[in-house]
């Protein structure tokens, strides 16, 4: 099974992704979370993305193309994996197609989770990420078990750089403008589904793998 997440920043790409590759054990690829693992360790595309990063605005495609196909050719991606945050421009999926169909591949489904914009600024003030593992939880709707701690590896959880109200705004514009043109894109190859991602976790998780055809 090879899915992409589609969605506004904060829509739930994240939290559902997780859940979708655990039930079919497949990889859950996160271009956002490579990148901040990458700014962590101080490597050189960690620093090149920060900036791009903080700021709201997209990492160019150079810089997550190759890092993309070369990470869904290893062999845990033989049953299929999820990619969560790419692609996220016409180009990005214009290449991953091209990549596939070299290896007489496709996608299967392309998921969108819909959550307007005036939800997503309340979310993301609450989200709380992990910096250990990436686990994602929010302060109301999904909060860890200990105040403040992941409930999976113990860490300290942190809010994000890039979710200050403003950045998030930009970053709103910014998935408008350069990622909402996929829904056409998936549309028009009859791979899209939309789910509600303003329901409840569980209800949306419901959705999707009643999309995926369970
Ligand atoms: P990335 O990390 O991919 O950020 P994003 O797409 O903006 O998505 P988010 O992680 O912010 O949100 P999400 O949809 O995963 O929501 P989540 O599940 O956390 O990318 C960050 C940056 O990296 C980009 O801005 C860009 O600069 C760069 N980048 C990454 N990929 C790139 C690419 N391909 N090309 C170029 N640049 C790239 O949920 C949000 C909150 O809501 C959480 O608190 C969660 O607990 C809560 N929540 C989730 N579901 C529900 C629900 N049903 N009800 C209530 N609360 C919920």
């Amino acid at each position: 099974m090879k899915i992409i997440m589609l969605g506004a920043p904060g829509a739930g790409k994240g939290t559902q992704a997780a859940k979708i590759a655990a039930h079919y054990d497949i990889p859950h690829i996160s271009t956002g979370d490579i990148f901040r693992a990458n700014i962590k360790q101080g490597t050189e595309l960690g620093k090149k993305a920060k900036a791009y990063m903080d700021a709201g605005a997209l990492v160019p495609d150079e810089l997550v193309v190759d890092l993309v196909v070369d990470r869904i050719g290893q062999d845990d991606c033989a049953k299929g994996y999820i990619l969560d945050g790419f692609p996220r421009t016409i180009p990005q999926a214009e290449s991953l197609t091209e990549a596939l169909m070299a290896k007489n591949e496709a996608i299967d489904c392309a998921i969108d989770v819909e959550v307007p914009d005036e939800n997503i600024i309340n979310r993301m003030s609450g989200r709380r990420y992990c910096p250990g593992c990436g686990a994602t939880y929010h302060i109301v709707s999904i909060p860890p078990k200990k105040e403040g701690i992941c409930d999976n590896c113990g860490a300290e959880l942190i809010l994000r750089d890039d979710d200050k109200a403003e950045t998030v705004k930009k970053r709103l514009e910014v998935y408008h403008d350069q990622t909402q043109p996929l829904i056409e894109y998936y549309q028009g190859q009859g791979k899209l589904r939309a789910v509600d991602g303003t329901k409840p976790m569980e209800e949306v998780f419901e959705a999707i793998l009643h999309a995926l055809g369970e």
